[in-house]
């Protein structure tokens, strides 16, 4: 069978905090920190959406921790400066890594796919403006069935869509609880640690292997398929 890899998207090959420039212009100095909480809000609001199932796509759950993190600074944001920071959200940058990894991948023969909670619009603007996107099969959303990683339902709905079964299909993340969602849903899955203070979960449950960047990816996934 062929290694089919399912990339997440958000954090693992676009940089959210690329946002910061963008940010410092409506907010200074406070802008590293206004970037962190909006994104973990905006997580937070992805997973009591998906557990209260009450879906609306990434994009408010986005906009929405906009509002959320505007008021918890007491920086008001204009209609115009809104739509700016969201629209800069649109076009982040790959991390310096990507390219080269997902081309190492691609060359050591896996089937590649982003797999994202961003809609499937979304993801694909994305991967065309950091110039990636020929190097996948496809993009797979959880907007296809209006839930949220790491509901389980979304791993099988990215092995139903890819064609693959759980033992040949990894998901690499940079987000623990992406990799912990995984690996209980019976993937294989690589934890991308992107900074040394990135901490892993202790909930037991450990990631297949652990990468410090995509660039020697795709060598760890074949030695580990040349062990079984
Ligand atoms: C993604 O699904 C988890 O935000 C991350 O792209």
């Amino acid at each position: 069978m062929p290694i089919t890899v399912a990339f997440d998207v958000y954090g693992t090959l676009i940089d959210t905090h690329g946002v910061v420039v963008e940010i410092e212009k409506h907010v200074g100095n406070t802008a590293s920190e206004f970037s962190r909480i909006w994104r973990e809000k905006q997580l937070e609001y992805s997973f009591r959406r998906g557990l209260m199932q009450n879906y609306e796509n990434f994009e408010v759950c986005t906009s929405n921790a906009l509002d959320y993190t505007s008021s918890f600074f007491k920086i008001p944001l204009s209609r115009q400066a809104k739509e700016e920071l969201l629209n800069a959200y649109k076009i982040l940058p790959a991390f310096g890594d990507v390219k080269e990894g997902l081309i190492r991948a691609k060359e050591s023969g896996f089937r590649m796919f982003a797999f994202s909670n961003g809609t499937a619009d979304a993801v694909e603007m994305l991967l065309m403006t950091a110039g990636i996107r020929n190097l996948f099969l496809g993009v797979v959303s959880v907007d296809e069935i209006k839930s949220f990683k790491p509901n389980p339902a979304v791993y099988s709905h990215f092995l139903r869509k890819s064609g693959a079964v759980g033992a040949d299909a990894w998901l690499v993340s940079s987000n623990p609880f992406d990799v912990i969602g995984a690996i209980s849903s019976g993937m294989r899955a690589a934890w991308v640690q992107r900074s040394p203070e990135a901490l892993f979960d202790p909930w037991g449950i450990e990631p297949t292997i652990t990468v410090s960047s995509l660039s020697i990816l795709a060598d760890k996934i074949a030695n580990e398929h040349a062990k079984a």
